[in-house]
């Protein structure tokens, strides 16, 4: 299925999704020669895809000492707080492969503010980019994923906020979450997320339903506004589908 140069795949439980989802972050990570660059999500969809890629099948397959590991929003809560993106990705996978501290991007949330710490981010993205600018034939990331909340969210961008519509900023800071946890967050902006060779969608769950149905008809909403000057694909289950 393909609308708008989206390909929507359809597969049958959460699992799936996962083996799917680490089958196609490996293969666009042995794409890139050197410095592969993923863009991770938070959230709990990504959490069995995290835990699967740590298992030996995976872990054997890839050089991911190689990998540079972002993320494309935080909560603005320490590093080691249950709620932090990173921490959890941490936990899942990047401390059981043993990770090299070099590759670890996570968001500074020890900054004084989200501004601050969206600031350095982006500094630091720009200086592992290698320019100010982003040129759309040189992707940033190899892969990007990204979730889908039940407003339409996705990163943390929120409908109708001014994130949504930033163009110049590649990080921001976001006072008010739209939807629990109601911390402070830090998110990627539009632009950057776009600059990969894929972005990848992972959708699951009835509770999804109603967001997905929306999303995939064409609504305007943050995750339907995300795009990729790469492939975009939404893995979504049967529950979500509502298939
Ligand atoms: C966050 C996320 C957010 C998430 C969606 C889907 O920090 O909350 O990055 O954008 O991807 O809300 O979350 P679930 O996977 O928990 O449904």
């Amino acid at each position: 299925m393909s609308a708008e140069g989206r390909q929507i795949v359809v597969l049958a439980d959460a699992e799936e999704i996962a083996h799917r989802a680490a089958e196609r972050l490996i293969t666009r990570v042995g794409q890139t020669a050197n410095g592969a660059a993923v863009c991770l999500t938070g959230g709990s969809s990504p959490e069995r895809l995290y835990r699967l890629l740590a298992t030996e099948h995976y872990r054997s397959r890839v050089p991911w000492e190689r990998v540079h590991w972002f993320i494309g929003d935080e909560r603005f809560v320490a590093g080691s707080d249950p709620l932090s993106n990173f921490g959890m990705a941490r936990r899942c996978l990047l401390d059981v492969l043993g990770t090299p501290a070099r590759t670890l991007h996570p968001v500074p949330t020890s900054a004084a503010t989200p501004d601050e710490a969206a600031l350095l981010y982006e500094a630091e993205l720009k200086q592992f980019y290698g320019a100010e600018r982003l040129e759309r034939a040189r992707p940033m990331f190899a892969l990007v994923l990204m979730g889908l909340g039940s407003d339409g969210h996705t990163a943390s961008l929120f409908p109708n906020s001014p994130a949504v519509e930033e163009r110049q900023r590649w990080v921001v800071g976001v006072e008010h979450a739209g939807l629990a946890p109601f911390v402070p967050r830090v998110t990627l902006t539009l632009p950057p997320l776009a600059s990969t060779r894929e972005m990848l969608f992972l959708v699951s769950g009835e509770q999804k339903r109603g967001i997905l149905a929306r999303a995939l008809s064409g609504d305007d909403l943050p995750a339907t506004r995300a795009h990729s000057n790469g492939d975009l694909v939404w893995l979504v289950d049967r529950a979500a589908r509502g298939a």
